[in-house]
């Protein structure tokens, strides 16, 4: 990203004076698919790519947000936020300021630029980059870079669930806040503990493979799975004293799983706790380097969430079909929510772009459309450039 261009962009539309540089990544889920909100751990890490915010504080209380991306142009007074569907991106940012400023927090009055180059829709966390992204301006602007990294992140996701009305996990703004450079995070999502692990993939290289498949509709079916979710929780309740299902592990499911009656509660329940030990599995695996056996987890993940969470989709199973018959490609899952959006990949270094010519070829002929691939490292959380 060019960010003399993005700076003069900036100049043009609300003049010359000092400008600020923020960026925020989008993120992919190493593995620990639909954990988040089951209390279990997810294992995720920042892109390389993400969201620009360019930005100078007003002496009055308005902020004005303009999109690189997008025409649409939006002014706001911070003391009468409230979310307006044609607002479309802006409401992100507007439920953050609104959220940090009822916690207390100061806000102020801002004019704003934004820039991203997250595919839209494609699973990698766009909004969720532009709310941290707002978050941590809020902080350094207003609060001098005071406020918990942790307690910020949750904020934004705050934003997410009460202010734009969907209910995801902690997962994504938690990656994209805490994110490090070369490290996968293995989180705690009950706790939000957290630690690093060093990504070291040899000769391999990840690999993102965007089905350009858009995620419509698949907000009605994450509520759903979420429900079925308590559903089974509600269930296990009665017998053992939980809070939620991470709190199980292998053996108590198999002594449990006769009292669900109902075929898909057991088989989400299943999913979320074999997928739950496969997370602290596979990140001891790369603390050690096994990266081929890291491999395999990823591959169990995704037929987990083919066949027992039923969240993949004709795109997704078809992309990781076609990655696993590639030489050199030892594994490869969805990633996200699911039901289209991207896939993840591990791939030999010196095969990629056969392996890509190949994904790319037959992947158009059997579904219609071109995919796309994105070859990034693992970036820094969001912050100041
Ligand atoms: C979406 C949500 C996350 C998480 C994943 C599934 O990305 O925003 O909170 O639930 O789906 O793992």
């Amino acid at each position: 990203m060019n960010l003399d261009y993005l700076k003069d962009g900036f100049i043009k539309l609300y003049g010359d004076g000092e400008i600020r540089i923020f960026h925020s990544p989008g993120r992919v889920n190493l593995i620990g698919e639909h954990i988040d909100y089951n209390g279990g751990y997810v294992f995720p890490c920042a892109l390389d790519f993400g969201t620009y915010g360019l930005v100078r504080k007003r002496k009055d209380r308005k902020i004005n947000l303009c999109s690189m991306n997008f025409p649409k142009r939006v002014q706001v007074d911070i003391d009468n936020i409230v979310y307006e569907a044609e607002d479309d991106w802006g409401n992100y940012i507007k439920g953050v300021i609104k959220i940090f400023g009822e916690e207390g927090y100061n806000v102020g009055g801002m004019d704003i630029l934004i820039s991203g180059n997250i595919p839209n829709g494609a699973g990698l966390s766009s909004s969720a980059s532009v709310e941290v992204l707002a978050g941590v301006i809020i902080d350094e602007l207003f609060n001098n870079g005071n406020i918990d990294k942790v307690e910020l992140v949750k904020l934004c996701q705050r934003a997410e669930n009460e202010f734009v009305g969907v209910n995801c996990g902690i997962m994504d703004q938690f990656a994209i806040g805490i994110g490090r450079k070369n490290k996968g995070i293995l989180l705690d999502c009950y706790t939000l503990k957290y630690q690093y692990a060093y990504i070291e993939l040899r000769d391999f290289t990840l690999v993102i493979m965007n089905t350009n498949k858009r995620r419509a509709l698949s907000e009605s079916k994450y509520n759903e799975r979420r429900m079925e979710c308590e559903e089974g929780l509600k269930i296990i309740k009665n017998i053992k004293n939980v809070e939620n299902l991470c709190q199980l592990d292998i053996e108590d499911y198999n002594n449990f799983k006769d009292l669900f009656f109902n075929e898909n509660v057991k088989k989400r329940v299943e999913h979320v706790i074999y997928e739950n030990h496969r997370v602290k599995k596979a990140f001891e695996l790369i603390n050690e380097g096994k990266v081929e056996e890291f491999g395999e987890l990823l591959i169990e993940s995704h037929m987990s969430l083919k066949n027992l969470y039923e969240v993949t989709g004709k795109e997704l199973d078809t992309i990781v079909d076609l990655a696993l018959k590639c030489e050199g490609c030892i594994g490869a899952r969805m990633t996200g929510a699911g039901f289209g959006g991207c896939a993840i990949a591990i791939v030999k270094q010196y095969r990629v772009a056969e392996f890509i010519e190949y994904v790319k070829e037959h992947y158009s002929k059997k579904i219609g459309c071109e995919p796309s691939f994105y070859l990034s490292g693992i970036g820094e959380g969001a912050k100041e450039c």
